[in-house]
């Protein structure tokens, strides 16, 4: 799968988010090392905490489908209602996730460019010196 199908995949993902306080709809696709795809979208709550971003979510399924080995992911969000191409960066939670089971060398995190493209950062760029599953001994 290419890059621009994967982020095709995250925008098809983002029409089910459930972000009616925010009204700022994420959607991700994660691609496995086998090939496999898990999509996720952001849910949010009324008590606003329990809210999940879209990155968790697919992370969540996937590690729940027994998967252990990623290889990229692609995000994107905007305001709900317009088709955005601005660049929607993972938050720090998000990236926290991604540094337990990614290789911060070669895990890619693709991103819209803010000009119709899909710009790709290694997790290491987005998420330099983290603390990982190496620092308890795992
Ligand atoms: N959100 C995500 O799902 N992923 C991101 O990368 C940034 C933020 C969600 C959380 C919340 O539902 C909404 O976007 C506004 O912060």
């Amino acid at each position: 799968m290419t890059d621009i199908q994967l982020m095709e995949e995250a925008k098809k993902a983002r029409k089910n988010a459930y972000a009616p306080y925010s009204n700022f709809a994420v959607g991700a696709a994660l691609l496995t090392e086998g090939g496999a795809l898990y999509t996720g979208c952001n849910i949010e709550n009324a008590a606003y905490g329990p809210g999940n971003c879209a990155e968790r979510t697919a992370f969540f399924k996937a590690v729940s489908e027994g998967e252990r080995s990623f290889a990229k992911i692609a995000v994107v969000g905007g305001a709900e209602g317009s088709d955005p191409v601005e660049m929607c960066a993972p938050c720090g939670i998000c990236r926290q996730v991604m540094r337990e089971f990614c290789d911060p060398e070669s895990f890619e995190i693709l991103l819209q460019d803010g000009k119709g493209g899909v710009v790709s950062f290694t997790l290491g760029q987005l998420f330099p010196h983290g603390f990982g599953p190496e620092n308890l001994g795992r």
